[in-house]
């Protein structure tokens, strides 16, 4: 085991990808923020903490994973409670590995007929996608290592209070900040 992200390079991270969204929203009076639960909660209220607008903070649950195998197959536990319908969403999850799961919450608030949806990702795995997902924000580019801390589970569920990230066994690569036109292709540069 070993420390990927430490501690203040995740704050420093996250203070960035605040301001890139306090200045996109600087015209929208109200944000509607959905968290994914259970991974996404630190990254989640850390950002939400940050953004000067109005927000109405929600929570989706699914899931998706067992053990560090991804099964492709998602289901609904828990479901946003907010009326989203012509406001703007952005969803906020710790990691996306394949994409199914972001890929199946997309799809699955689109039939609530949102006014817009952009995605922020903490982590961003893109050696493992198998389904095409448009990341917005994302914090880090993260090698093909299973990870744990900051609100991921690692072994046994125990590691989310953790807060750095930390990469459980070998790896080649290393971590990277996405650039701003890399994440989210039609910013200003
Ligand atoms: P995906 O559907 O394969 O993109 O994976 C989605 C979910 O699996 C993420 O939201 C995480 O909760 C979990 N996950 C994927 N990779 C990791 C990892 O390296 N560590 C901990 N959880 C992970
Ligand atoms: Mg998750």
């Amino acid at each position: 085991m070993q420390e990927l992200i430490p501690e203040a390079a995740i704050q420093r991270r996250i203070e960035e990808l605040a301001d890139d969204i306090n200045r996109d929203y600087a015209d929208v009076g109200l944000l509607y923020l959905v968290i994914v639960l259970r991974g996404g909660c630190f990254f989640g209220i850390d950002l939400a903490k940050r953004l000067k607008m109005p927000v109405r903070l929600d929570y989706i649950r699914v899931t998706s994973y067992s053990g560090d195998m991804s099964t492709g197959v998602v289901s609904l536990v828990s479901d946003i409670k907010t009326d989203i319908r012509d406001h703007p969403v952005l969803v906020i999850d710790d990691i996306v590995d394949t994409g199914f799961t972001m890929g199946w919450i997309l799809q699955f608030l689109a039939l609530k007929r949102p006014g817009s949806v952009r995605v922020a990702a903490f982590l961003d795995k893109p050696s493992r996608r198998e389904y095409d997902v448009r990341l917005d924000y994302v914090g880090f580019v993260v090698p093909n290592v299973f990870v744990a801390g900051y609100g991921l589970d690692g072994l046994d569920d125990t590691m989310a209070n953790i807060p750095r990230i930390m990469a459980l066994g070998e790896f080649e690569g290393e971590v990277r900040v996405p650039t701003r036109q890399e994440s989210f292709p039609s910013a200003p540069a």
